[in-house]
């Protein structure tokens, strides 16, 4: 008995309520041995029947209510407090018990009317609303309803409570009305906690809010907070911890700070607070953490903020602040976590926090600093994380960074470091074995020479970036270490030559493209049986690809890129098993023949590019059963034969972005119904999902398309992309209406054939199209005069046909130079300088392209949508997001010209 007592007095210290806990229950809920009143026990009984309480593992409840039973006292029951003369429940604590179910205002909590205590929060009451039963608690001072599943509106009766003393409601999914906070504040003048966070209150805080003369805490995080913060909240001196963050519309600058104040901890991060943080923050004595990130102060930081002895954390980052951090912040002997990236801040290494030996966090990234990084960095002797990428250090990488022991992360990337890692006096150094390094990102700088040995050895070391640097070799003492735990190892973009490096020990990400490895793949290279991603591309490797690769495809390779080598031969028919498969890319190499059929094992390929090979093979329409497949890249090759498919719609690709077949030897018709097998199936599909280490993509695919005449290297565009190339084929008959229903179309070449016809006018319905590329065919007839609405088009082209008639009028045409409209048979008007005439400029006045054609369009919409019928509306063939930088990037590369002035007649 003694002990549950103790255990409940403990539970409402936990409660952080020390007046509350020992004025009333101190006062009445002594353990006298009291017996519970009958209707009260029921009362629980009944709850503790309504719930479940679901035991999950990692999660300690804190004491269950299967301890509850029918014999015994209520007072003694673990959670419950009573009065010690009337024997009434007055303190109810359920906090973390994992209770499951709803809290009606029909709920038997309701009978214990003189709760003064009641904690409900992180369990889940099943988006149960906030009943106005809660207002017959009277006498309630502690109301905890946090991380437990309630919704709704929060009802304003509640603030009838005038006893509370702490309120806490966050984290659930509540709304408040916009008086709410007015009301608050005229009606709970005693509260010394509220905690809101995450209500939905979508108002300004108002005035009154100085009313709570007693508030130690107030919590507003996300509430959607928006207008001025009134500052004198800041003054107010029993003020202790205050939080408001994520409220970005929130904004407002920081007072002048007093000597009367006891604010301990300051998070105003992610709102809007701007302008400079007052030299008088000095003031601050108590505080111990101060989260200013992400929102929009600026100016220096003040040096006063090192007069505050007892800072832990601070966090300055994403603002506009200039100049250096103080030197005074060498007195800041407590402060553990310092981050201060994305800011303007500049100057050498801020030599004075190689003082702060607590410190475990430092992030100056993203700055402006110019300096080496000093010799001693081994003085900040409890570093878990450091982090300065994209400044501009310079200098050679001191060796003291890696003999931290508690180090676990650097970040050095996007820098202009120089000199070796090679410290070859420190070839095996001992005192490198209780390293806790895990991760080391050291891309874009200028670091030469070779990768030591040593790095292999460091204990926990399990991702390498050294990318983008100029690394020439492997000390040769790398070829004994098999026990390394390094499992993603990025060398892009170095120097390495000779053999490809070939680690001996398990890794999943082997990336080294853009080197000059050369010679044969290694056959140890099928050994690496857990790797997910190969990345050996634009090397000078040669030979042919290995048959043991299969065993790689048969285990967990997802992308596996050759591209950009000297390899050739047939492709080995190994993919059979190679179910993770998303991207293969072995284009830019010599292989010849067919395309493996065993390809038709990858399925889940979303990328296969065999461009600029010699490849002869028919269209592979039997990939159709790929049906995650995304990007189909054929071009340069020795492809043959027709276009013409025999399968129904239902059956066709049905993710495709991108299909490239440009450059070969395709020859035939494409039926009138041709596009529709292309579309019909298609819908907004998954994006491809790529590998994220440590906040970095790290793996791109990439691909070279041509689009707006340039070739450009593509990075993932292909999930915001749509591309159809058939240039340079044989292609010929007309060009099928059905085109107009890709409706996301950005792309479309099908110039260098001997297509026929007009131009159809469906293409009018394509108005995401971008480029539209015709030229080098034999169309005939006139530009249809819908196209002039096509305002996205940037690029367009139809010189080398036997058009007539005038160039329709708009920007997007007019703009074009004259050479996209040469060499035709009698077109006329601007950009060209013959002129129409006078008859015909009027788009109005255009005859024909019309009736016939659009119903054309209209019919094939029917055709698709009886050919699918899952799908009505939205007939695409991908889901497009339009491009970053899109217009600035498109007036670049298609050198807009002026229009011309109109000629006289
Ligand atoms: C509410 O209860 C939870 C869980 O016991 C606790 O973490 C939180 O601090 C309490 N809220 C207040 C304002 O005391
Ligand atoms: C609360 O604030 C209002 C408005 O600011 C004021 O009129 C009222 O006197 C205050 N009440 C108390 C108890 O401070
Ligand atoms: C730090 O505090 C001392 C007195 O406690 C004061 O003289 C000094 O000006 C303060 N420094 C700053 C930078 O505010
Ligand atoms: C480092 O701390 C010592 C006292 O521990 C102090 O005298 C010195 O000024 C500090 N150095 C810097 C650069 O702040
Ligand atoms: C490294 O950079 C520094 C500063 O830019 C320069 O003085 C030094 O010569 C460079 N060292 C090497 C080895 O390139
Ligand atoms: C493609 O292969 C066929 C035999 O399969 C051959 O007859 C033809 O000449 C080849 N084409 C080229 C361009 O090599
Ligand atoms: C269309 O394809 C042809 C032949 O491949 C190429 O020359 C042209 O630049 C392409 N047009 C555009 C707009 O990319």
């Amino acid at each position: 008995m003694e002990g549950s007592w103790n255990s409940v007095s403990i539970i409402l210290l936990s409660l952080s309520f020390l007046v509350f806990n020992s004025t009333f229950l101190g006062a009445y809920g002594a353990p006298s041995g009291h017996l519970c009143r009958q209707d009260q026990r029921d009362a629980l009984l009944e709850l503790k029947n309504g719930f479940q309480q679901s035991f999950r593992p990692f999660r300690d409840l804190r004491w269950s209510t299967t301890y509850w039973k029918k014999e015994g006292d209520c007072c003694s029951w673990d959670g419950i407090t009573c009065d010690s003369k009337s024997g009434e429940v007055i303190g109810l604590d359920l906090g973390v018990n994992s209770l499951e179910g709803e809290i009606n205002s029909s709920s038997s909590l309701f009978k214990l009317h003189n709760l003064r205590a009641l904690n409900l929060a992180y369990n889940d009451f099943k988006s149960s609303f906030l009943s106005i039963q809660y207002t017959t608690f009277t006498e309630l001072t502690l109301l905890n309803l946090s991380h437990s599943n309630f919704s709704g509106k929060i009802p304003v009766e509640l603030l009838q409570l005038t006893k509370l003393v702490s309120l806490d409601l966050s984290s659930n999914s509540l709304s408040a009305e916009k008086s709410f906070l007015d009301n608050l504040f005229r009606n709970l003048t005693t509260l010394k906690e509220l905690s809101l966070g995450s209500v939905d209150i979508s108002s300004e805080i108002p005035e009154n809010i100085t009313n709570l003369s007693y508030l130690k805490s107030l919590y507003l995080d996300d509430c959607n907070l928006i207008g001025g913060f009134p500052s004198r909240v800041l003054l107010i001196p029993t003020i202790k911890s205050l939080s408001l963050s994520g409220n970005n519309k929130m904004e407002g600058p920081l007072p002048k700070f007093h000597g009367n104040n006891s604010l301990e901890v300051l998070d105003l991060s992610s709102t809007s607070f701007s302008g400079n943080i007052p030299n008088s923050i000095g003031n601050l004595k108590h505080l111990n953490v101060l989260k200013l990130d992400y929102c929009n102060f600026s100016g220096l930081i003040p040096s006063s903020l090192g007069n505050l002895s007892g800072l832990t954390f601070v966090s300055l980052s994403g603002n506009n602040f200039v100049g250096e951090i103080p030197s005074s912040f060498g007195s800041l002997k407590q402060l553990t976590t310092l981050i201060v990236e994305s800011n303007k801040l500049s100057g050498e290494f801020p030599l004075q926090l190689l003082n702060l030996t607590k410190l475990s966090s430092l992030s100056l990234a993203y700055n402006q600093f110019t300096s080496t990084l000093p010799p001693n960095m081994s003085s900040l002797s409890n570093l878990e994380n450091f982090d300065a990428r994209q400044n501009s250090f310079v200098g050679y990488i001191p060796f003291t960074l890696f003999t931290i022991p508690s180090l676990r992360v650097i970040y050095l990337s996007d820098n202009q470091l120089n000199g070796t890692l090679g410290f070859s006096n420190m070839s095996s150094p001992s005192h490198l074995n209780n390293s806790s390094l895990s991760g080391l990102y050291l891309s874009n700088n200028r670091i030469t020479g070779q990768v030591p040995s040593w790095l292999w050895s460091l204990p926990n070391l399990i991702t390498v970036d050294l990318s983008n640097n100029s690394f020439s070799g492997f000390d040769g003492f790398t070829k004994d270490i098999s026990t390394s735990k390094i499992s993603v190892l990025d060398l892009r973009s170095n120097d390495f030559q000779g053999p490809l490096f070939v680690p001996r020990w398990p890794i999943t990400d082997l990336l080294a493209s853009g080197n000059n490895f050369s010679g044969e793949i290694p056959i140890s290279i099928c050994d690496m049986t857990s790797l997910d991603i190969l990345d050996v591309g634009n090397n000078n490797l040669n030979g042919s690809v290995p048959e043991c690769l299969r065993k790689l495809m048969e285990r967990s390779i997802s992308v596996l890129d050759l591209g950009d080598n000297h390899l050739g031969g047939n492709l080995p028919d190994i993919f059979m098993n190679a179910s993770n498969m998303r991207s293969l890319n072995v284009g830019h190499n010599n292989f010849v023949g067919k395309l493996p059929r065993s390809l038709i094992g990858c399925s889940s390929l979303e990328v296969l590019n065999v461009e600029h090979n010699g490849l002869n093979d028919t269209f592979p329409f039997w990939l159709h059963l790929l049906k995650k497949l995304q990007v189909l890249v054929l071009r340069s090759n020795e492809f043959h034969g027709s276009l013409q498919h025999h399968f129904q719609g239902h059956f066709w690709f049905t993710q495709l972005r991108i299909i490239d077949i440009s450059h070969n030897d395709f020859t035939g018709t494409l039926a009138s119904d041709f596009f529709i097998y292309w579309s019909a199936m298609s819908s907004k599909g998954d994006r491809p999902k790529w590998k994220y280490i440590g906040g970095i993509s790290y793996y791109q695919d990439s691909i070279v398309l041509t689009n707006k005449g340039v070739e450009l290297e593509y990075t993932r565009i292909f999930t915001i992309l749509t591309t159809i190339d058939f240039s340079g084929n044989r292609l010929h008959g007309k060009i099928p209406e059905s085109v107009g229903l890709l409706k996301d179309l950005i792309v479309l070449n099908l110039s260098r054939n001997s297509f026929t016809g007009n131009i159809p006018s469906s293409l009018a319905s394509l108005t995401q199209l971008e480029s539209l590329d015709l030229s080098h065919n034999k169309l005939s007839g006139q530009i249809p005069s819908a196209l002039r609405d096509l305002t996205t088009l940037s690029f367009i082209k139809f010189s080398h046909n036997k058009l007539i008639g005038p160039i329709p009028q708009s920007t997007q045409f007019q703009t074009q130079s004259a050479s996209s409209f040469e060499e035709n048979i009698g077109l006329c008007g601007p950009p060209l300088d013959k002129n129409c005439g006078g008859v015909n400029t009027q788009p109005s006045q255009q005859p024909e392209t019309g009736e016939e054609e659009e119903e054309g369009v209209l019919n094939w919409t029917a055709a698709a949508i009886g050919l699918a019928p899952g799908v009505i509306f939205g007939i695409t063939i991908g889901h497009i997001v339009i491009t970053l930088r899109r217009l600035q990037w498109l007036m670049k590369i298609s050198g807009v010209t002026k229009p011309r002035c109109q000629g006289s007649r």
